[in-house]
């Protein structure tokens, strides 16, 4: 069986901190994150050099199949969650309490950011929104917990927001944006992420704002980048927004490479000799004559 200990060592970086990230900001240093939600998905971050790897609600529908991230459970993300922790070393693994596991009160936010610990291996929790979540956030990181915040558009609620759209794009929906994400620094959140703000917008909160923060369709303004690995990659069937940048078409791979693998079993063309087990010709002899009497 594979283990933790079969990742290659591409690199001799260290594991990835929450100092590490405030120093980051502070010198200017763009922080990278990624989602991911299995194995093989997360020795490709650790690999490739990611800072931040977010087992995010978005596996709901990347690798899940539902329509958005609102039915995903907690059983659901700590399988994938652990899945996740066994293919890192060295980036910080950020666990996404996903919706209905936090809101509730602040002994339910503390007990599924615990086990996202405790099951999963994973180093933080993020949740969703302002207000009440701020609550939410300072009473995990009360129980030792880091916490990262998310603003903008946040879409565990996007039906209160009208749907999946552009967030703070008047002043005083971009002022409430602020004020949310500064509720979460007070919180003690170590970091955010603005989702689907405008870049102008970001570029003038951003000075406001202490903490890291990891933009999604938010503009360059801000301290880090996070895209969704099936977004990036070109797995994902369809539309994708336009904030996305397509670094690969991995999707047409696999339909290429299935395809392929149908149409050589259909013609008969797989397995070829190379792909077959070969048998002493004595024992064959041999079973022959047994099969014959
Ligand atoms: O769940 C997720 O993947 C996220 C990112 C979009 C930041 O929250």
């Amino acid at each position: 069986m594979t283990t933790q200990l079969d990742i290659p060592r591409q690199t001799t970086r260290r594991p990835m901190t929450i100092p590490t990230l405030a120093q980051m900001k502070a010198a200017g240093e763009p922080i990278v994150m990624v989602t991911a939600y299995d194995y093989p998905s997360a020795q490709v971050a650790e690999e490739a050099g990611v800072d931040l790897v977010l087992c995010g609600d978005t596996a709901a529908m990347t690798v899940l199949g539902y329509d958005s991230t609102v039915p995903v459970t907690m059983t659901e993300m700590l399988v994938l969650a652990s899945a996740v922790r066994r293919g890192l070393r060295t980036p910080l693994l950020v666990g996404d309490l996903p919706f209905g596991s936090y809101e509730r009160s602040d002994k339910q936010a503390v007990k599924n950011a615990q086990r996202f610990v405790k099951e999963a291996g994973c180093d933080a929790v993020k949740l969703e929104r302002g207000g009440v979540s701020a609550q939410r956030a300072r009473a995990i990181v009360d129980a030792g917990i880091p916490v990262m915040g998310h603003v903008g558009l946040t879409p565990q609620t996007a039906g209160m927001l009208g749907g999946f759209k552009t967030q703070g794009k008047t002043a005083a929906a971009a002022a409430k944006i602020l004020s949310e994400a500064r509720a979460l620094q007070e919180a003690g959140c170590f970091a955010l992420v603005f989702e689907s703000i405008p870049a102008a917008a970001t570029e003038l909160i951003v000075p406001h704002v202490d903490i890291p923060i990891i933009g999604i369709g938010a503009g360059p303004a801000t301290d880090g980048q996070v895209l969704v690995l099936h977004d990036l990659l070109g797995i994902t069937r369809g539309r994708v927004p336009s904030f996305v940048k397509k670094y690969a078409d991995v999707r047409e791979h696999m339909l290429h490479g299935v395809s392929s693998y149908v149409a050589d079993v259909r013609e008969r063309r797989y397995p070829a000799p190379e792909h077959c087990y070969p048998m002493n010709s004595a024992e064959l002899a041999e079973l022959r004559q047994l099969l014959a009497s």
